[in-house]
């Protein structure tokens, strides 16, 4: 096993890794990429019970495999998994979806348990809300049965994901759990998401971001994100995770590539200057 490990952060009293490993689109190869990863040093993994995107049971297999080889208790692994509306998932549904929407996260949950051969989960976010604007009823009722399971004491942490500014607003003017984590595809025209990370940092929530390459491809070719990377001595992908960890997110990967994950788990020795932070703000706009 390589001699990178990921710094952890402590949210709401929990030990979280500062980087996560993904796994979605990863089909057949979900178990070895896993497997690889968590050698590589990842001990946060991030997936969903979302057969269509996700290959959750693989993801399960490889923590076990982990953890019986030796390498790391459980407790020392952070497991984030989704609950997932139907109008999101394909045939392979992990719920009956006749039930109230608060039985479907109780059944998704119990499945992802098996799935994750595990008696608890570190964070479960709600993948989405139901629709592209408000927080509607059904995801009231959703969010009040996962607050459900963290009263029980068989998830330690809630979040929420692909959520706009507005949307988060009204979950947080009456949920009786903030979330812990928002989850959202950052790109660099919006500022990095520039108004759902504020609104976090004013609410104690921490950000994930995901697709910080693929959402920016132009700016990764960027003159000014090249410097930057030429000056450090780094590729553009590792400035790139940098400038999210000093942002202060939590950033994603889900790299296929062992170099790649080496790569990105050696983005905490280095700092971004102000100047570097204030230009990779500034990319994309215009
Ligand atoms: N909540 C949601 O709705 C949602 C949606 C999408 C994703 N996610 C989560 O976010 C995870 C990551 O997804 P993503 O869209 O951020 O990215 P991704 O799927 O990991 O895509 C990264 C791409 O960048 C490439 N790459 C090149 N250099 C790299 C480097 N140094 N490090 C990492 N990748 C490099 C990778 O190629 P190589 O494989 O060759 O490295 C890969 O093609 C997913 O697996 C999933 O867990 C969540």
């Amino acid at each position: 096993m390589s001699s990178h490990g990921t710094p952890r952060l402590n949210v709401r009293g929990i030990d979280v890794p500062a980087f996560l490993y993904g796994t979605a689109w990863k089909e057949e190869r979900t178990s070895q990429l896993t497997g690889m990863a968590l050698s590589e040093g990842f001990r946060a993994i991030d997936t969903a019970n979302q057969r269509k995107h996700y290959f959750e049971a693989a993801v399960g297999e490889a923590v076990d495999a982990f953890v019986k080889m030796g390498n790391v208790p459980r407790s020392e692994l952070f497991i984030q998994t989704k609950f997932t509306y139907a109008s999101s998932q394909d045939h392979r549904l992990p719920y009956d979806s006749a039930v109230p929407p608060a039985l479907q996260v109780v059944q998704s949950f119990e499945r992802s348990l098996e799935h994750l051969q595990t008696t608890h989960i570190d964070a479960y976010l709600l993948h989405g809300p139901a629709r592209g604007r408000g927080i509607s009823r059904e995801d009231w009722e959703v969010w009040q049965a996962m607050e459900g399971l963290q009263r029980k004491g068989k998830v330690a942490l809630l979040g929420i994901s692909n959520v706009s500014v507005e949307q988060l607003a009204e979950l947080l003017t009456d949920c009786s759990v903030v979330p812990a984590f928002v989850q959202n595809r950052c790109y660099a025209r919006t500022g990095w998401d520039r108004d759902v990370r504020a609104l976090c940092q004013a609410s104690g929530i921490v950000y994930q971001g995901f697709s910080l390459l693929t959402a920016n491809r132009q700016e990764m070719k960027s003159p000014a994100l090249m410097r930057i990377a030429s000056e450090c001595g780094r590729t553009p992908a590792q400035v790139v995770f940098r400038f999210a960890i000093q942002m202060g997110m939590i950033p994603l990967t889900g790299t296929t590539s062992a170099l790649h994950m080496r790569e990105d788990l050696d983005c905490f020795d280095f700092e971004l200057s102000t100047r570097d932070i204030e230009s990779i703000l500034q990319l994309g706009r215009g």
